[in-house]
């Protein structure tokens, strides 16, 4: 089982909202995490591609890997993004799909969202739409989409189980599961678990990583192809500490629906 936060989860929620409401509208601030272009390039998103989506978008992209590749997303596909920021996810995901297809972003940070929106309405990304709401209780019907994205974002829920369940819930017979996500090689101690500020940081609230599999496993989906991002790495004193001496990690993986 992962480890739960001993803190106050409402708490927790105030501390992640504030973090990526700075994320949205302060990017250049200090972060425990790289944001970026160049982040988004070395993680291996195509540059002709960054070229055709909002700049905003990428400045605040704080996800943690790429996927695209494992994703193979094809024209008139419908995605759902869970967790998906300023939006950058979205828009290249929309690149791909295409104007048939359909790009839903979920996050519950009112600040992310709004910038996605005053971006997709700027640039007129058709196939975009975002709903308020929590990974762990999307606001969506059953068997809608053809894949499920995330990216940096399913570390962060306390109930991992929930949101696995969630995207199996989402997924049509035979969808995909693709993400990036920061887990651990051995169990984080408490000490790690119980700073919030870690934890929204990408790091407190990382699963070990044959236990985050397993959970995606419960949840009826089934494993394909799991690669580790060495490419990410984190930027603080503090977060890299950690991540060198229990092996905090990014992977991207695919999963899918039998
Ligand atoms: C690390 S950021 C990644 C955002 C985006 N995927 C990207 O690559 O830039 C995490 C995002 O997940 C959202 N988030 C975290 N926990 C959530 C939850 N339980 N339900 C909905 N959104 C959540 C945050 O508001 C934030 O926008």
């Amino acid at each position: 089982m992962t480890t739960l936060a001993k803190f106050d989860p409402k708490e927790l929620e105030a501390k992640v909202k504030a973090m990526y409401r700075s994320v949205a509208e302060e990017p250049n601030g200090e972060f425990h995490f790289e944001m970026g272009r160049k982040l988004a390039e070395r993680l291996g998103y195509a540059p002709a591609d960054l070229d055709q989506i909002p700049a905003e978008a990428i400045e605040s992209f704080a996800g943690v890997g790429f996927y695209f590749h494992l994703a193979d997303l094809k024209a008139g596909e419908t995605v759902v993004d869970l967790g998906s920021g300023s939006g950058m996810d979205t828009f290249v995901a929309a690149l791909k799909v295409g104007a048939q297809g359909k790009v839903i972003g979920i996050d519950m940070t009112d600040e992310q969202r709004a910038k996605a929106e005053r971006l997709r309405d700027r640039d007129g990304f058709r196939n975009v739409t975002y709903l308020k709401g929590y990974i762990e209780a999307v606001p969506l019907p059953d068997a809608l989409a053809d894949v499920v994205i995330s990216n940096g974002v399913i570390n962060l829920a306390t109930d991992k189980r929930k949101v696995f369940d969630e995207a199996a819930r989402l997924l049509k017979p035979g969808g995909r599961l693709v993400l990036s996500d920061i887990v651990t090689e051995v169990q984080l101690p408490e000490t790690i678990v119980c700073n919030s500020t870690l934890w929204a940081a990408c790091i407190g609230g990382a699963a070990q990583q044959d236990n985050y599999r397993g959970q995606i496993e419960a949840s009826g989906l089934r494993m394909i192809k799991t690669e580790d991002n060495p490419a990410y790495q984190f930027i603080s004193d503090n977060a890299r500490g950690a991540s060198r001496k229990f092996g905090v990690k990014s992977i991207s993986l695919l999963a899918i629906k039998p």
